[in-house]
């Protein structure tokens, strides 16, 4: 053989084996599963595949079932689901015999050309690798309308997956705007896509009471509506219209077991919210002599914050025991969440009775009757055999005994290194109500911040001070969707995805496999899912979403440079913008003198400051202003630094909102 025909042998050699490889595309699962291995060729689903339940369990078969129907409106197979061996061509569901090792959530998934093994030891684990295969084929298996020319396949695969945390949230504000229990549903469905398994359901709050009672029927048939939709949007915003005109809406108790057992088969554990002792204004409009005042206050109304629960009378006590008797008969779920957040003192300061019951308590201010007031509602909630959960402020003038908090603002250390259990939802990595975009002319008014999508891709929950015993605490993460600012459900899911798919992600995947220009390629896939399932989203903008520059070691020096980006691509619209030199490694740290914009070359905006990017970072944010931008315009960033106490610093240059002025004394 001469050398040109064994290179070619060779050549023809190495594309045979490589060619299986290239043609499979790579796997858009997400969340990411925790080991991942690839096989070689595929399963086909057809006419004949079966879907085999062993045992047959009423919740395995329940599974099957939930298969059977998400594979059938796009392939229009209707896929037998029953017992049986196991069969070549089938898709084989197993309960009981998976590793321990997985736990309750955990699943082996086996994709080969003859059969689709799933098992698990507990059905939630069997319900997320169907939920897994289901991500395996093509996205068109998403759609609800027939789909033709789609060969249905599975790449072989073999993965063992299971989550890092046991709560993996969502909350819905169905308060400040209302939204049916078909929406409710539609939500649920969409977090089962993404294996999140805990719905937080805020259901009351000033501006409306949303969960029947029967022992006070006036809290939904008046506490429920007001007079309109308020907090300045278009009334057409929402259709949450009563027949007189008012705005709002409730869940009766058939509504709520309809939506728990929908929840239900799709592994959510739904933690109700009833609020107190503050956002209580619209139990308190119907009931004012549990308030401070004991007198009405007006209508109901987006201004509404101005009544909490009298501490001081013990009727108050008994009027919530019996409310929550009503809400734990309902929800079978461990925790019930009581709110507690930002509750304003001062009525307690006026009101005789708050100050008797500090006296005769040895209370030492309104914040320990704050405790004191969570403490009793918790004797109340475990009588019941449930734990409460509540926001950060429940820890103020000490915590209940067994309570679980919800770190909005803070707490989370203190809270578990005193054994308390907390799931974390920060406003700056989970509040899913700020904006995710910097161009507010694009983006649907909200409340405020900012928090892009990449923000909450690299949330760590558990806090870096936290002690190594003590990480066992954190039971997970969660997302909020306080809707004062969103009324229709459309927006809600623009607001929720994809952020919610990277929080479920962070909560889900090990933090060895999280990346996030991995997340990136796969999202787009992913969201085409979304895109059929009918779940809405904000489509993904990488230019804004990715840095605009980075700095490496290899560019440091001792002396200032100049370094400068090319950051047109990202940068499309007139204004003022904050840009973060945002230090990512090494053990020094660099110092900045100033930084400019050069429009085609020439400067047209510069903020001179001393600033410093390092482990301890100071006034690191400079803002420039992005003039109008003529066609072709290349705009560029230049900033001046130097390296400090090394020359081994890397970090990234992020756009952010434009710093606040400082205030002149
Ligand atoms: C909250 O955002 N007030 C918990
Ligand atoms: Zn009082």
């Amino acid at each position: 053989m001469n050398t040109k025909s064994l290179f070619l042998k060779s050549a023809l050699l190495l594309l045979a084996y490589a060619l299986p490889a290239l043609a499979e595309p790579p796997l858009a699962l997400v969340p990411q599963p925790a080991k991942v291995e690839r096989g070689v060729g595929r399963f086909t689903l057809t006419a004949q595949t079966k879907i085999i339940v062993a045992p047959q369990t009423k919740d395995a078969l329940a599974i099957g079932e939930y298969l059977a129907a998400h594979l059938r409106p796009a392939t229009g197979l209707a896929l037998p689901v029953g017992g049986g061996n196991a069969a070549t061509g089938a898709i084989m569901l197993q309960l009981g015999s998976a590793s321990k090792e997985l736990g309750s959530e955990g699943y082996e998934l086996s994709v080969t050309p003859g059969m689709v093994i799933v098992s698990a030891q507990q059905p939630a684990g069997l319900f997320y690798g169907a939920v897994t295969l289901l991500q395996l084929l093509p996205p068109d298996i998403f759609s609800a309308q027939p789909v033709t020319g789609v060969a249905w396949v599975a790449p072989a695969v073999k993965i063992s997956d299971q989550p890092r945390f046991g709560w993996r949230g969502m909350m819905l504000d169905v308060s400040r705007h209302f939204f049916t229990k078909a929406e409710v549903k539609h939500l649920l469905d969409a977090m089962a896509l993404h294996k999140l398994n805990t719905f937080h359901w805020h259901l009351t709050d000033d501006q409306g009471w949303r969960i029947e009672i029967k022992k006070y029927p006036q809290l939904t048939s008046v506490g429920a509506w007001r007079k309109d939709i308020g907090f300045g949007l278009d009334p057409k915003s929402s259709t949450a219209y009563g027949p007189d005109g008012r705005y709002g809406g409730f869940y009766t108790q058939d509504d709520i077991r309809e939506v728990i057992a929908y929840a239900q088969a799709r592994y959510i554990t739904i933690v109700p919210e009833i609020e107190m002792p503050g956002h209580a204004g619209a139990i308190l409009s119907q009931f004012p002599d549990f308030s401070c005042a004991g007198k009405p206050f007006g209508e109901l109304g987006a201004g509404v914050h101005a009544s909490v629960y009298c501490a001081g009378r013990d009727d108050t006590f008994a009027f919530l025991d019996n409310i929550l008797t009503e809400v734990v008969a309902l929800f079978p779920g461990k925790y019930l969440h009581i709110g507690g957040d930002e509750v304003p003192k001062d009525n307690w300061k006026k009101c005789e009775k708050c100050q008797a019951r500090i006296k005769a308590e040895g209370l030492k201010n309104e914040h320990e009757l704050q405790s004191y007031f969570i403490r009793r509602v918790e004797s109340i909630v475990n009588a019941k055999g449930r734990t409460l959960i509540g926001w950060s402020e429940i820890r103020e003038g000490g915590l209940a005994p067994r309570a679980a908090l919800m770190d909005w603002i803070g707490g989370a250390v203190e809270g578990a290194n005193g054994g308390h259990d907390v799931v974390m939802s920060p406003t700056s990595h989970c509040y899913f109500d700020y904006y995710q975009g910097l161009d507010h002319s694009v983006e649907p008014r909200a409340i405020g911040g900012y928090v892009p999508l990449r923000k909450v891709y690299g949330f760590e929950p558990v806090p870096a001070k936290l002690q190594p015993e003590q990480r066992k605490h954190i039971l997970g993460a969660q997302g909020n969707l306080w809707t004062e600012y969103i009324a229709s459900f459309k927006h809600v899911e623009y607001m929720a995805f994809p952020r919610g798919a990277a929080l479920a992600e962070v909560a889900w995947s090990p933090e060895a496999v999280r990346n996030w220009d991995d997340f990136t390629q796969r999202l787009p896939v992913h969201l085409r899912r979304l895109e059929l399932a009918g779940v809405g989203f904000r489509r993904l903008s990488l230019a804004e979403e990715n840095p605009l520059g980075e700095w490496k070691p290899a560019q440091m020096a001792q002396e200032f440079k100049t370094l400068e980006w090319d950051v047109t691509p990202a940068l499309h619209k007139a204004g003022a913008y904050g840009f973060e030199l945002a230090y990512m490694k090494g053990a020094c740290g660099v110092a900045i003198r100033w930084a400019a914009l050069l429009l085609n070359g020439k400067e047209v905006s510069r903020d001179a400051h001393e600033a410093f990017a390092g482990a301890a970072s100071r006034q690191n944010v400079y803002k420039l202003t992005v003039p109008e931008l003529p066609a072709g315009a290349k705009l560029t960033l230049q900033v001046s630094l130097r390296s400090d106490g090394g020359t081994d610093s890397s970090g990234e240059i992020r756009l952010k909102p434009a710093p606040a002025a400082k205030k002149k004394k």
